[in-house]
C-alpha cells in the first residue's frame, strides 16, 4: 500500500472517504451535501476535508433525474431498470472553489475627464456648468465642449468667463460654447440667469453645480445670508428650483453636485437632532471658514439626494461627487494659510502627466473603434494639428498621437500642471454626467468615479428633507421664488 501511495496509485481516496454514519447526496441543481444519520443533520462541507463540492457534467446515457413526493432527488437508470438516491456522477465531483470576481474598476483616481468621454459624441446635448471659468469647472466644461455638447459657462465674472470661452475655442474652433452671468451670492442674479437661459428655448440635459467658495472671511450676502452657505448651497438650490421644469422637459437629464470629502468633518443638526440654521448661516462670532465650507459640502450631498428623490420619477437624476483631495486651484485664495496648505499638498494630489501618456497609449491603440468615436476624440486635438483635414487622421494614427503629444506638451507649458490636475478633478463629475451605466440612477455619492458611502449624516433622509424645507423657506419672497 505504501508503495502504491508513493507512486500516486493508491486505490482508496482516503481523504474523501466519509466517516461511518455519513452519506453523500446531491441537490437538484448539483450541489453536494452530507447527511449524518447518527446525529440527523446535514451540511455542505465534507466532514473530513471541509471542502464543498458539486457534481460535474451530464448524467450517463440512459439515466434520468426525478424528485420524490418528499422533494428528494432520485435517479432512474432506464437501461438496467433500477432507481437510486445516489447520483451516479458523485464519483466525479469537483471542488467548489469560489473564485474572486475578475472584474476591474474601469476608472479610478488617475482617470481624466477626456478619458471618460473617449469615443462619446455629445452633439445635441446641452450642459450648464457653474463656476466654469477656472479649475475643475473649466476642465469639466471644456471636456464636454470638445466632445460636441453645447456648453454654457455660468460664471459671476464675465471677463474671466469670456477668457475661458476663448481658451476652449482655441482648442476647437467649432466648439459650441458660451458664457452667461450667474452670481450665486445674489438671488436676483440666479433668477436673471434662469430667465436668460429659458429665453434661449433650449433643453438642459446636464446641470453641473460646481461653483464654490472656500476660506472666506465672514461676509453677509445682499440677501442677508453667510456667503459660503449661499454660494455653495442655496444659490444652487435656487438655480435648480428655477430650472427644474426645463430639466424635466429634457429628461433623461442629470444633475451633478460637486461636494467634497470634507463633508464628513461636521454636522448641521443640533444636540436634539434638529437641523440648526445657526450652523448653516452663522453669525460672525460663531464663524469658522473651514467649518462653513464643510457644512456647505454636507448640504450639497443632502440636496442632491433629496433632489433625486423628488425629480427621478420625472426622469431627472442627481448624484454628488468628490473631485479629489486638495487639488491646487483658485479655491484656496481666501487666506494665505490655505494657499500654503494646498501648495504643500500639491505633489501628493491628483497628477495627470503619467495618466495622460497612458491614456494616449490606450486611446489610440484600441482596435475596432469606429470613425464616429474617433471623430469626437479628434476634437480634443489642437486646432493647428488638425489642419482642417480630419480624414487624414483616421488613416494615420501615428500623426494623431503626435498631435496629442504636442497638445499636452503645449498645455502643460502654457497652463501649467494645474490644468492637468483639474482634468482628473473633472473626471468624476463627467462620469456621473454621462456614464451609460448610471442612466436612471442617482441619490449616490462618487469619489474617483466609484460609488462610496458618504457620512451617516449625509445619508439621513430626515435631514435632507429638513434642509430642503429650510431652503424653500429662505427663498420665500426671493425674486422669482415662492411667495413669502
Ligand atoms: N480643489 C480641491 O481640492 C477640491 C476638493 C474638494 C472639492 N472641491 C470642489 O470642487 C469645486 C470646484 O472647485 P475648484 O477647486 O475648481 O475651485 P476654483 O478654481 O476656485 O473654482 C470655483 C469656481 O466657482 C466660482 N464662483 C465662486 N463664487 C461664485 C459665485 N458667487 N457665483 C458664481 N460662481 C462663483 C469661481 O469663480 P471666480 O473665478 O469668479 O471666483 C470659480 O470659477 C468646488 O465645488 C469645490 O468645493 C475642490
Amino acid at each position: 500500500m505504501a508503495a502504491l501511495r508513493y507512486a500516486g496509485l493508491d486505490d482508496t481516496d482516503s481523504e474523501d472517504e466519509l466517516p461511518p454514519g455519513w452519506e453523500q447526496r446531491t441537490t437538484k441543481d448539483g450541489w453536494v451535501y452530507y447527511a449524518n444519520h447518527t446525529e440527523e443533520k446535514t451540511q455542505w462541507e465534507h466532514p473530513k476535508t471541509g471542502k464543498r463540492k458539486r457534481i460535474a457534467g451530464d448524467l450517463p446515457y440512459g439515466w434520468e433525474q426525478e424528485t420524490d413526493e418528499n422533494g428528494q432527488v432520485f435517479f432512474v437508470d432506464h437501461i438496467n431498470r433500477r432507481t437510486t438516491y445516489l447520483d451516479p456522477r458523485l464519483a466525479f465531483t469537483v471542488d467548489d472553489n469560489p473564485t474572486k470576481p475578475t472584474a476591474r474598476q474601469r476608472y479610478d483616481g488617475s482617470t481624466t475627464a477626456m478619458e471618460i468621454l473617449q469615443g462619446r459624441d455629445l452633439s445635441g446635448k446641452v450642459v450648464v456648468v457653474t463656476g466654469a471659468n477656472s479649475g475643475i469647472g473649466f476642465e469639466t466644461a471644456k471636456s464636454f465642449a470638445l466632445h460636441g455638447a453645447h456648453v454654457i459657462l455660468a460664471c459671476r465674472n464675465m471677463t474671466r468667463a469670456n477668457e475661458a470661452v476663448s481658451r476652449i475655442l482655441g482648442e476647437w474652433h467649432k466648439a459650441k460654447v458660451e458664457a452667461m452671468t450667474l452670481d450665486l451670492a445674489l438671488l436676483r442674479s440666479v433668477q436673471h440667469f434662469a430667465q436668460a437661459f429659458k429665453a434661449k428655448n433650449v433643453s438642459l440635459h446636464v446641470l453641473v453645480c460646481n461653483a464654490a467658495v472656500f476660506g472666506l472671511p465672514w461676509t453677509l450676502t445682499k440677501d442677508g445670508l453667510e456667503a459660503t452657505f449661499q454660494v455653495n448651497h442655496l444659490g444652487h438650490f435656487y438655480l435648480v428650483q428655477l430650472l427644474q421644469d426645463v430639466l424635466c422637459r429634457s429628461a433623461p437629464a442629470r444633475v451633478v453636485v460637486v461636494s467634497s470629502e470634507s463633508h464628513r468633518f461636521t454636522d448641521i443638526n443640533d444636540s436634539s437632532g434638529k437641523l440648526d440654521f445657526s450652523r448653516l448661516s452663522p453669525s460672525k462670532n460663531d464663524y469658522w471658514a473651514m467649518l462653513a465650507y464643510n457644512r456647505s459640502k454636507l448640504c450639497n450631498i443632502l440636496f442632491s439626494n433629496e433632489l433625486h428623490r423628488r425629480l427621478s420619477p420625472r426622469g431627472v437624476t442627481s448624484n454628488a461627487v468628490h473631485p479629489g483631495n486638495m487639488m491646487y486651484s483658485a479655491l484656496h485664495r481666501g487666506w494665505w494659510v490655505y494657499t500654503l496648505l494646498f501648495t504643500l499638498a500639491r505633489p501628493f494630489t491628483k497628477s495627470m502627466k503619467t495618466s495622460r501618456r497612458a491614456a494616449l497609449g490606450r486611446r489610440l491603440d484600441l482596435p475596432g473603434e469606429n470613425k464616429a468615436n474617433i471623430k469626437a476624440d479628434v476634437r480634443s486635438m489642437p486646432a493647428a494639428g488638425l489642419g482642417g483635414s480630419p480624414g487624414l487622421f483616421f488613416l494615420n494614427p501615428d500623426r494623431l498621437r503626435h498631435c496629442e503629444e504636442q497638445k499636452y506638451q503645449r498645455e502643460e507649458e502654457s497652463e501649467g500642471p494645474a490644468a492637468a490636475f483639474h482634468q482628473q478633478g473633472a473626471a468624476t463629475t463627467v462620469y456621473c454626467a454621462v456614464a451609460p451605466e448610471l442612466e436612471g440612477l442617482g441619490g449616490m455619492y462618487f469619489n474617483s468615479c466609484c460609488r462610496c458611502l458618504p457620512s451617516a449624516e449625509a445619508q439621513s433622509e430626515d435631514t435632507a428633507r429638513a434642509l430642503w424645507a429650510l431652503s424653500e423657506r429662505l427663498l420665500q419672497g426671493a425674486p422669482g421664488g415662492p411667495p413669502a
